[in-house]
């Protein structure tokens, strides 16, 4: 299969992209720094005959990028059979103190961004009447009773997004699902230190290999079975 994975220059969407790469998919990556795209995508190519990836640079809150990047897809592999949306940014500011600006670019990446990279590969999906599009979420979509406000506004409209588009697609064969994280680990590593996963003893976080794993899970469904949502939390988090 071929999946467009956004945000995979670093963190979360690179270690999908690497994780779809080992079990045998090919990806377009697509994120802003081009430079972490080339080399990521050179040593994903380099153990294989064929080409297994394929960068795009762009950024996902503009509809021209995301267009690009189907398109690209369409030109390398011939065929999108999916997308892993795990383009994010973030505020952590309170919503009195947070610049204008900060609030705008998080919204146009996370909101506009979600919606226009999902209309962009809808098209080309419900022409082959198949596919899955999964994003990448987090736990404030839930847990709203908490700081910081800026996450719980993004985080519940990609969830209204997911919800409600699940309804839409399903009429043309599309899966779409969701994937709700608690905290990850900033770190690449498979099997992270024990020191970067725990504190006081308890799990705290998850590694993004992990976070890669439930995204395969979700995307090697048979047809016709959707995995609606996975909500992945590391045990001892306090939320
Ligand atoms: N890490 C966590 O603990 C956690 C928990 C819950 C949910 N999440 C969610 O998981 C997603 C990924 O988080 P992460 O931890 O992997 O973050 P990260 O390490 O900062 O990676 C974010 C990725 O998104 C890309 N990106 C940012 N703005 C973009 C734009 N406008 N257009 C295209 N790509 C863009 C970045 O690449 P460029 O800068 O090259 O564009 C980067 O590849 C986010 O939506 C986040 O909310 C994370």
């Amino acid at each position: 299969m071929n999946y467009l994975v956004t945000g995979s220059s670093s963190g979360i969407g690179e270690s999908v992209a690497r994780k779809l790469v080992e079990n045998g998919h090919s990806v377009v990556l697509f994120a802003r720094r081009a430079d972490l795209l080339d080399t990521l995508t050179e040593s994903l190519n380099a153990t294989y005959d064929t080409v297994r990836a394929v960068a795009v640079a762009g950024d996902v809150g503009q509809w021209a990028d995301c267009v690009r990047a189907v398109d690209a897809g369409f030109e390398i592999f011939g065929r999108l059979d999916g997308l892993v949306n795990a383009a994010g940014d973030w505020v952590d500011d309170p919503l009195a103190e947070a610049a204008v600006a900060d609030i705008q670019r998080f919204i146009q990446t996370d909101v506009v961004g979600a919606t226009l990279i999902t209309r962009a590969i809808l098209p080309v999906l419900k022409a082959h009447k198949a596919g899955r599009i999964v994003h990448i979420n987090g736990l404030q979509a839930f847990i709203r009773q908490r700081p910081p406000v800026l996450y719980a506004a993004v985080e519940s409209a990609v969830r209204g997004l997911c919800e409600s588009l699940r309804w839409e697609a399903a009429e043309y064969g599309v899966h779409v699902g969701c994937i709700t994280l608690g905290s990850v680990a900033n770190t690449e590593a498979d099997h992270p230190e024990p020191s970067i996963l725990m504190t006081d003893g308890r799990r705290k976080c998850l590694s993004r290999s992990e976070v890669a794993r439930a995204v395969l899970f979700m995307l090697s469904q048979p047809d016709g079975v959707n995995v609606d949502e996975i909500i992945l939390t590391p045990l001892g988090q306090k939320f």
